[in-house]
């Protein structure tokens, strides 16, 4: 018998705090169904003090979730968890996630408070939390610096006051797996009831050890894995849930546990997350990455085709791959299309979008003859289809590239219900699109990012663009879609700039 490996996922709170990937309301909820779909136990659907639309979308995720349990973030004080309580009071099964600060460097510099405070303060926490749901989490933030005695000291404390789960984050990512280890092992030891409480740990990959801190750390009797899909999350990332379910699941003979994943649901999980914040996965990423199952050299691939387990530790429709379908074409109707974004998880708010979307479906039908899951998805992200009017929107394009000539770009946009079309050159179509925009946007915006991936496979497939744009410190992802790829990449910046122009800076809980 072994135990189960609680999977708690962290994209839409952790992974929300990458640069740009801040997501809506309705991107959020879309991520939390497949990730309910893929049988994930715990979903961190946010921080639900960080502003209204946060609260939103974690009442939201709450009120729509079924399956798995719902958790926001709140910092230990009053007034967040309080935030957090409301927003998560729909939730079938609900849970607060409160954290302080336990290093002597973040006690001292950045919460300025004594070590006795901050006991008290986290034990005042979990009361608060406990008036609204008995499942609570408590996170010694910076533990993976934090020493041992105070841990054993302040968890000894929550425990009492009724936490449930005890998360130790290496929140810096600082540690080394038989260091990480043994300090879970230590704590689970000296910890009075240590066997009453879920065991948590929480792995940043800033030296690129996330995943095996984690992976040590359940081999020293941790219980729960705190993870996002593709890795996501601030700076170098948290460890990524794809890789811990993976490695449990096929190295069984070593892990004396095991986790109730849906595996096939991965793929498409790690697809829609890239798709939504726009942060492409590298190729050569484990388990998602377009070559984690490709064969190259030809003594490899004689050894696949011959026997396939000579190179292969996994398979690949195991973690679903070639899982998306060729679901619609172009004599689809308006009831197949229905259907298939309902199976998809993506709510449509009214007859108006519905036909908005239809009609989109049948323009890129038109275009490309077999439509994906992952078309249907970019489709209903984009901004024409949302019936709210953006500050922004691309009216049409013309483009005009010859070899040795200089490109040269119209744009036609409405800017506040105001169409305007400007012109500019650039040292390439995409450059004199964006330069054409600037002269009607005037942003004042610095460019950080653009790249560009296919949607699908195929020479028809979608371009799908990221723009990633920087203005008084607050950084926007903006994305765009669409076969021609100068188009998507006008989209993409005019996505960005109404991101900018909707202003709502949130707070981040741990700046
Ligand atoms: O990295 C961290 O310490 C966190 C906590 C809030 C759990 O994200
Ligand atoms: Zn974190």
């Amino acid at each position: 018998m072994k135990d189960p490996l609680i999977i708690f996922d962290t994209t839409l709170r952790d992974g929300e705090q990458s640069p740009g990937a801040s997501m809506t309301r309705d991107e959020k909820l879309r991520i939390a169904r497949q990730l309910e779909r893929m049988r994930v136990d715990v979903i961190e659907a946010g921080f639900a003090a960080a502003s209204n639309g946060d609260f939103e979308a974690v009442r939201s995720i709450a009120e729509a979730i079924k399956e798995s349990t719902v958790c926001s973030l709140a910092r230990a004080n009053e007034n967040d968890i309080r935030r957090s309580g409301e927003a998560i009071r729909p939730a079938a099964r609900g849970r607060i996630h409160t954290f302080i600060a336990t290093s002597p460097i973040h006690m001292e510099k950045k919460l300025r408070m004594s070590p006795d405070e901050v006991v008290e303060q986290a034990v005042k926490a979990i009361g608060w939390a406990r008036e609204y749901t008995d499942d609570v989490e408590f996170s010694a933030e910076d533990a993976g610096r934090s020493e041992i005695d105070f841990l054993v000291r302040i968890f000894d404390a929550v425990i009492r006051a009724g936490a449930k789960t005890i998360n130790v984050p290496d929140t810096v990512g600082y540690n080394v797996p038989e260091q990480y280890a043994a300090t879970l092992r230590t704590l689970i030891e000296r910890v009075p009831n240590a066997d009453k409480v879920v065991w948590s740990v929480h792995c940043h990959n800033d030296l690129g050890l996330a995943v095996s801190n984690s992976l040590a750390a359940v081999m020293a009797g941790a219980r729960q894995v705190e993870c996002t899909i593709n890795g996501l999350g601030e700076r170098a990332g948290n460890a990524s849930l794809e890789e811990i379910v993976m490695a449990v699941r096929t190295r069984a003979d070593v892990f004396p546990v095991e986790t109730r994943i849906d595996t096939t649901q991965i793929v498409p999980a790690s697809r829609l997350v890239s798709q939504i914040t726009g942060y492409p996965v590298q190729p050569n990423k484990a388990i998602v990455g377009a070559n984690a199952f490709a064969h190259e050299s030809g003594i490899h691939q004689d050894g696949v085709l011959k026997h396939r387990e000579t190179y292969e530790i996994m398979r690949a429709e195991d973690v679903g791959w070639g899982a998306n379908k060729l679901v619609l074409g172009k004599h689809s109707g308006r009831n197949a299309f229905r259907a298939r974004l309902q199976e998809l998880g993506i709510e449509v708010e009214s007859e108006e979008q519905l036909n908005l979307a239809f009609a989109s479906f049948k323009e890129l039908a038109d275009k490309k003859h077999e439509i994906f899951d992952e078309d249907l998805h970019a489709l209903m992200s984009d901004e024409a289809i949302t019936p709210e009017v953006e500050h922004y929107r691309l009216v049409s394009t013309r483009f005009h590239s010859e070899t040795g000539e200089t490109p040269q770009a119209e744009v036609t946009l409405s800017a506040g219900g105001k169409e305007t079309r400007a012109s500019a050159s650039g040292s390439g179509p995409v450059d004199a699109a964006f330069k054409a925009i600037e002269s009607v946007a005037a942003s004042g915006t610095e460019l950080l990012l653009y790249s560009v991936n296919a949607i699908t496979t195929g020479t028809d497939a979608q371009g799908e663009v990221t723009v990633r744009l920087s203005r008084d410190g607050r950084i926007v992802n903006g994305q765009g879609a669409d076969t021609d790829i100068i188009v998507a990449s006008a989209k993409a910046y005019l996505n960005a700039l109404n991101k900018l122009h909707a202003g709502g800076q949130k707070l981040n809980p741990q700046v």
